[in-house]
């Protein structure tokens, strides 16, 4: 119902959002992954679509609906989430990343799955680092207006404008964690070259249509 008022702020834009986290497998049985529910990039995609968009959201590995009128693809690895992203990317008009990728992989994941041996017998790991989807996109030629997000531990006002700078995109969420991973209420710093704009505490799904709002009024043209 409250759908029916929103303003089509982003009618006839083509929007790519990833969601979620990553897995990277161990072992055919096992893997390392990142804390993310996926609500935040859900919420995202939901009021992009109510707005007007044309969503799709590429998801990790989470356990939420699609929303109604967007276009869902399901990955499992950061080097899926990449795969995806490349090939909808060209002609979209927004990219808003805001999957916690895993950072690492790991380096020659086993074939069959590893067996424990004797009581002090452990594996051991090594990793390869993960493409950056989000630095990847901005560097592009064409590139879509792209948003990050941070999930910081500490200091989210300097690391999340830092963060902002070193991705060299013009607009990036920030949000304290771990308190809300998983929560239905998060409450998001706005990084831009202006400074920061504060969203104060309310539910995810209000944030994200502010985040919205915040986007279209900054879209060239
Ligand atoms: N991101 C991405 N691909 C990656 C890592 C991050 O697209 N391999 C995106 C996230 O979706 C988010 C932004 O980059 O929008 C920032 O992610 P974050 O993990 O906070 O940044 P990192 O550069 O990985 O730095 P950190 O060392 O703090 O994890
Ligand atoms: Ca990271």
């Amino acid at each position: 119902v409250i759908a029916f008022f929103q303003p089509k702020v982003l009618r006839g834009k083509r929007i790519v959002i990833t969601a979620g986290p990553t897995f990277e497998p161990i072992d055919p049985v096992r893997g390392i992954t990142n804390r993310s529910s996926g609500k935040m990039g859900f919420a995202i995609a939901r009021a992009a679509r109510e707005a007007g968009a044309d969503v799709h959201l590429v998801a990790g590995p989470v356990a939420l609906p699609t929303p109604r009128g967007v276009l869902r693809t399901d990955v499992g690895t950061a080097q899926q989430m990449l795969d995806a992203v490349q090939s909808s990317v060209p002609g979209s008009d927004v990219f808003i990343a805001v999957a916690a990728v895993a950072d690492w992989r790991v380096d020659g994941v086993a074939d069959q799955k590893l067996k424990k041996t004797g009581d002090s017998d452990v594996p051991s790991l090594s990793f390869v680092q993960n493409p950056d989807i989000l630095a990847t996109v901005a560097r592009l030629p064409n590139r879509p207006y792209c948003v990050g997000f941070a999930a910081e531990s500490e200091q989210l006002e300097s690391f999340g404008e830092a963060k902002r700078q070193r991705k060299n995109i013009p607009l990036l969420a920030g949000n304290l964690g771990p308190s809300t991973f998983g929560q239905d209420d998060n409450e998001i710093i706005l990084f831009d070259a202006q400074g920061m704009t504060r969203l104060p505490r309310a539910d995810k799904l209000a944030l994200a249509r502010q985040l919205v709002a915040a986007i279209a009024a900054r879209l060239p043209g």
